[in-house]
């Protein structure tokens, strides 16, 4: 099958490189010349791991080239993915669709032949069918959009597109050409349903939903186990035992019950935020208010790790050195949109604190957004003589930390685990200070 994929994001150019690996001929397009130069020679403007081998691969089969001509990618294909972003509006909750609707406008005057558009991108329910209007004013063909939200998760995108836990299609069913969509979208998934993942069929509105409502209940999770870890530290309880033991129950499960600093990203926040904002335009606020709360109790968790270092360097924060481990949202990833680490850290020094931060993969993105803050190459440097150390993403190369690695370096033995993911025993037992979130 022949595709197009608009945007090269986290999301575009993982989706362009997977369908080619599928077998299909495509063409991802994005409109920075920049990005579409590194791709198309085979580098992956961020860090995702196993994507770039993937895109070489497919580079070199023919199967997948990037451009930034609109016309060149309309007359490629019948079926146009739409994997542009949608951030958080300035200063509002609600989503801007700004990116999503370039694209329509653009590329619906530029059909010669009737093509379908299926959203990737995560959108307010009731956008799919506006955009169906939008394309269809714009267009001199037919034009048909369905709804196909993308689940995957950084630092796992591939596995995740070519073997995730469902497919979800939405359709216009009140347009005679459903059916040809249909037919099309699962011949390019032909490989996958063959693999028996499973393919829900529904309406645009449902499809748009599912995905809205997935970020929302997993932030809902992470909010819970981090509400019950505020509980867990008025009380003395541990907070990862709690969390293993409810994980037993199958009805719960173990996974997203990591307390800790909370979640943070390009999706989850912008998520329940657009959430709430379409709920309130649709008169529905009152079903989903709880979805502040979720809110509010994941940025409490990072007010309370600045609290935690104040504490640890004797009640203020000012002319302190702090030592910050980890800047990424999330290990095995370098972005940092709405980081806890990197908003941690920017509060410490607000606080009049020296802080120095090192990250695997981040510290270039990090640099962009906060560049008053101190980087370091590596984690010795970044502890030189730090009065605390804040562990603030668990990346592999923090938790395979021993006090012997950084007794030479520092200047006080005290370290904040905001993953919980050091062994707090062997830190203790060496002589430092630790304190966990939720941990006794
Ligand atoms: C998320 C969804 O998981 C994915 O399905 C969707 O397509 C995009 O949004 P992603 O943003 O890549 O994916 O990250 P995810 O792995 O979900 O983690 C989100 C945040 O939650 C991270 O900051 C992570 O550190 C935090 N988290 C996760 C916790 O604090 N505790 C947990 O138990 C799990």
């Amino acid at each position: 099958m022949r595709c197009t994929v608009f945007g090269t994001g986290y999301l575009g150019a993982t989706h362009a490189a997977c369908m080619a690996e599928l077998g299909h001929d495509v063409v991802g397009v994005d409109v920075d010349p920049g990005k579409v130069a590194k791709l198309a020679d085979g580098v992956v403007p961020f860090y995702e791991p196993g994507l770039e081998e993937v895109l070489q691969r497919n580079l070199a089969a023919g199967r997948l080239r990037f451009t930034t001509d609109y016309s060149d990618a309309a007359a490629h294909a019948d079926v146009h993915f739409l994997g542009v972003g949608t951030p958080q509006k300035k200063g509002e909750y609600g989503a801007d669709l700004k990116y999503v609707h370039a694209v329509v406008d653009t590329l619906a005057p530029m059909l010669e032949r009737p093509a379908m558009i299926v959203g990737k991108s995560t959108v307010p329910v009731g956008t799919a069918a506006a955009l169906g209007v939008r394309a269809r004013e714009r267009a001199k063909v037919e034009v048909e959009v369905a709804w196909n939200p993308e689940f995957l998760r950084e630092g796992f995108a591939v596995q995740d597109t070519l073997r995730p836990d469902r497919l979800v299609l939405g359709l216009d069913h009140c347009r005679e050409r459903s059916a040809w969509v249909q037919e099309h979208i699962r011949e390019i998934y032909a490989d996958l349903i063959a693999a028996e993942i499973p393919f829900l069929l529904t309406d645009l509105a449902t499809a748009e939903l599912v995905k809205v409502s997935a970020n929302a209940f997993l932030a809902t999770k992470i909010s819970f186990i981090n509400a019950v870890s505020e509980v867990c530290e008025a009380t003395g309880a541990d907070v990862t035992m709690l969390a293993d033991a409810l994980g037993y129950d199958a009805r719960i499960g173990r996974r997203f019950l990591n307390a800790g600093l909370g979640f943070g990203g390009g999706c989850l926040p912008k998520d329940i935020r657009a959430f709430m904002a379409r709920s309130g335009e649709l008169g529905a606020d009152h079903a989903v208010a709880f979805l502040r709360e979720v809110d509010n109790i994941n940025m409490r968790r990072r007010t309370k790790v600045v609290d935690m270092a104040a504490r640890a360097c004797g009640g203020s924060l000012l002319g302190a050195n702090v030592a910050v481990l980890g800047a990424a949202f999330k290990p095995e990833s370098d972005d940092v949109r709405d980081s806890p680490a990197l908003n941690v850290a920017g509060m410490i020094q607000l606080h009049g604190a020296v802080v120095t931060v090192y990250d695997p993969k981040a510290v270039e993105n990090s640099r962009r957004v906060f560049p008053t803050l101190n980087y370091a190459t590596s984690v010795s440097e970044a502890c030189d003589r730090a009065d605390v150390v804040l562990v603030l993403t668990e990346w592999n190369e923090f938790t395979a930390l021993t006090p012997t690695d950084l007794d030479p370096v520092v200047r006080s033995r005290s370290i904040i685990d905001g993953r919980n993911c050091l062994d707090s025993t062997a830190w203790r037992a060496a002589g430092w200070v630790y304190a966990g979130l939720g941990t006794p």
